[in-house]
């Protein structure tokens, strides 16, 4: 197996897609997901700080998986709170989106079930459908005719796995759509939120009033809330289902009641700060305005711009630190070769002129 391992990482090496865990870089925020800078904002950490204060002991650990010594009150608690914050009548809490992903699709596709799911769909969903039993099928990205061709196909029991936001595109589902083929063809559909919540209000199934028409949705905390875990939005039966056959909830330890402390208070620092929504969007305007050519919507966070020249992409994202810009750039198989890109992502802090700047270095580099 060394030799396998060996060869593998030289073939990175050789094509320039060697990773490497480097600390973290000074410079101008053009990468991170702290799209509302709530992980920087020392107003919040002020709220989070306070709240622990009036409650030390949830900064012990919790001492074992939720079904035996792990679950606490503040714990429950948060969770009918984030439930009613969505308008769902449930919510499960999770570490991270990576587990909550992995839970959901593990457990809730039987073994001739079907995951239909988005090309484009986050990594922890194909793990997750990996951990169970079902047959996966993709979907061509965001095409609802590819997908209605596979629902007609198959009198299985299936369930549709999109995004809302895609992160590495930065490009809207069609959600209502999809959600009318989930309703017509009877099956489940499951929206990861992770990059929409707090972009969009408390994400776009929200907006768009789907609550009814989805079997669950995720949404993660290490964005644009600037914390870290993620909640399963659903129905008290989802809700059962995971707490008695998923996994990655029941053989884990608990994270500790400061995980939910921080979270509880982002929540409220996000409903009373909006304004900052606002700055965002307001950003995003002035990159579009720029006229740099992206595959992303108008009014994403994350903006693509397609490179698939990987010698010319490394050194426009070298060029780009070595004058104070950290943005991202992206390779295969990350994204489907071809389309290797610099990710950019907005933030509410950004700057016009940072964001002028940073546009006209892209532009000079073409
Ligand atoms: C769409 C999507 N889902 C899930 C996750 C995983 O979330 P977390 O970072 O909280 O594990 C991510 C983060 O990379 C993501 O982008």
């Amino acid at each position: 197996m060394l030799k396998r391992w060996q060869k593998e990482l030289g073939k990175r090496i050789e094509n320039g897609t060697f990773r490497t865990l480097n600390p973290k870089a000074e410079g101008i925020d053009f990468y991170s997901n702290d799209y509302l800078g709530f992980a920087r904002s020392k107003d919040l950490r002020e709220l989070i700080l306070m709240e622990i204060s009036q409650h030390p002991e949830c900064l012990s650990g919790s001492t074992g998986s939720r079904l035996i010594s792990g679950n606490t009150a503040y714990l429950t608690e948060t969770e009918k709170y984030i439930a009613r914050q969505h308008g769902f009548s449930s919510a499960l809490l999770f570490s991270s989106g990576y587990q909550a992903n992995l839970a959901l699709y593990s457990s809730l596709p039987g073994r001739h079930d079907i995951i239909i799911a988005d090309e484009q769909i986050h990594r922890s969903v194909h793990d997750g459908s990996r951990l169970s039993f079902a047959k996966k099928i993709r979907f061509r990205h965001n095409d609802t005719g590819h997908l209605e061709q596979i629902l007609e196909q198959k009198p299985g029991n299936c369930l549709i796995a999109v995004e809302s936001l895609y992160s590495m595109e930065g490009d809207l589902a069609p959600l209502e759509q999809i959600a009318a083929l989930a309703e017509n063809y009877g099956a489940g559909l499951i929206v990861d939120e992770a990059h929409a919540f707090g972009v969009f209000g408390h994400g776009l199934v929200g907006q768009y009033g789907l609550q009814d028409k989805v079997a669950a949705v995720v949404i993660t905390y290490g964005k644009a809330l600037g914390m870290h875990g993620a909640a399963v939005l659903s129905t008290d039966l989802i809700r059962n289902y995971l707490i008695n056959f998923a996994s990655p909830l029941i053989y884990t330890t608990s994270s500790p009641d400061v995980q939910w402390v921080s979270i509880k208070a982002a929540y409220n620092f996000f409903s009373e700060n909006r304004h900052i929504q606002q700055a965002l969007k307001d950003n995003i305007r002035v990159f579009r305005q720029q006229g740099l050519v992206t595959p992303s919507a108008a009014d994403s966070p994350v903006q693509a711009v397609i490179i698939p020249d990987i010698e010319r992409l490394k050194s426009l994202q070298k060029h780009l630190a070595d004058l104070g810009f950290l943005t991202y750039a992206v390779y295969s198989p990350s994204v489907k070769e071809g389309t290797e890109r610099l990710r950019i992502c907005l933030h509410s802090f950004n700057t016009e002129a940072e964001i002028i700047r940073l546009c006209e270095i892209i532009r000079e580099s073409a």
